[in-house]
């Protein structure tokens, strides 16, 4: 407690998906139709301060140093009442939240963002939840905000109820020498929001199919960072992005009939995926996934980046793309500012 206020700051990292989450069973509780396996991104964090404030008469929630739009307020009001629910409280609680990366491009500040908020709003009231509860209660903020609670990679089970879906850690950060450089390669809004992605996802004849190969992809990659094989890694990560890319490419999003179907990606996302491509054939070890956005992950060994720069610096219009390097990082944690640690700076 400090002056009446019950304060805590966490930090916690993007993650980026192998195997992609598309698609829920429960849309409410954000419970998915298939498990996940994804790498905490180091390069990139979101850091959330939450204090409980007797004071206020309503949240007040800022996100980059704005007020929050209505729609984020919301999901994010419904996320403390979540946390107000599990302690027993009702006081209004100060949000402040900032990224160090934009949003809505394909790296998931919702991820990084949800699992920050979780962390830092459960000490704020008190709880003292374990990595499983907080893994759960951050999926309910966002679904794919449950892997950034446990570091390194980590897969989601998808779980069959609120208490059975959640992730944990597969293999510690330092298992694999791994690298994901992040290429940023528009600044453009994604036209339909992930949230209404997986909705639609269910209007695609190929969801079923993607839903059959999904437990060997499973399989393949768990193999793949237990082994350390880049190769099975990388083939397996760019043919499950695709996966989701075709199934999202032939949904209907019924609030927008004028949409014959998704595309996440840009001119910039194709031209870079087929240089990837062109790479690997000169026998550069470097793979390619995307998520709901025209950001490309490329994912590549440790000693691989200086090559995959020097490459990157040859695409034509690549002084516009922003780049971001990561290994696999850790889970969230709580910053003691008191201490002088990291405290939230725009
Ligand atoms: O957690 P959401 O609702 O933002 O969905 C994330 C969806 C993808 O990033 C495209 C895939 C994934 O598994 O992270």
């Amino acid at each position: 407690m400090n002056g009446g206020l019950f304060t805590a700051t966490a930090v916690a990292h993007p993650n980026l998906a192998f195997v992609k989450y598309w698609g829920q069973r429960d849309p409410e509780l954000n419970i998915p139709i298939n498990g996940s396996i994804s790498v905490n991104l180091s390069g990139a964090r979101t850091i959330t301060r939450v204090s409980f404030d007797p004071d206020l008469t309503a949240d007040a929630v800022s996100v980059d140093g704005s007020p929050a739009a209505p729609q984020a307020l919301a999901r994010i009001v419904r996320h403390l009442d979540r946390v107000r629910g599990l302690a027993g409280i009702t006081t209004c609680a100060r949000v402040e939240s900032y990224s160090d990366f934009p949003s809505a491009v394909g790296i998931a500040a919702s991820a990084s963002g949800f699992a920050a908020l979780t962390l830092a709003a459960s000490r704020a009231a008190g709880l003292a939840l374990d990595l499983r509860a907080l893994s759960v209660l951050a999926r309910k903020g966002s679904g794919s905000a449950c892997r950034s609670i446990p570091g390194g990679f980590v897969e989601w089970v998808a779980g069959h109820d609120d208490a059975t879906s959640y992730a944990f850690t597969i293999a510690p950060s330092d298992a694999w020498d791994l690298r994901v450089i992040s290429v940023a390669v528009s600044r453009e809004s994604k036209p339909i929001s992930s949230l209404r992605g997986h909705r639609a996802a269910f209007t695609s004849p190929f969801i079923a199919a993607r839903l059959e190969s999904v437990a060997q992809t499973l399989g393949l990659v768990r193999v793949a960072i237990k082994r350390r094989d880049l190769e099975l890694l990388g083939m397996t990560v760019e043919r499950e992005a695709l996966s989701l890319h075709a199934v999202a490419m032939t949904s209907r999003v019924i609030d927008a009939p004028w949409l014959s179907g998704i595309y996440y990606m840009q001119p910039d996302t194709l031209r870079l995926i087929q240089a990837v491509q062109a790479w690997r054939s000169d026998g550069l070890g470097v793979y390619f996934s995307l998520d709901a956005g025209p950001t490309v992950h490329l994912v590549c060994e440790a000693r691989s980046v200086a090559q995959v720069m020097a490459a990157l610096d040859e695409v034509p219009g690549n002084d516009t793309y922003l780049r971001i390097l990561s290994s696999p990082g850790r889970g969230v944690w709580l910053v003691d500012e008191a201490a002088g640690g990291d405290a939230p700076t725009a």
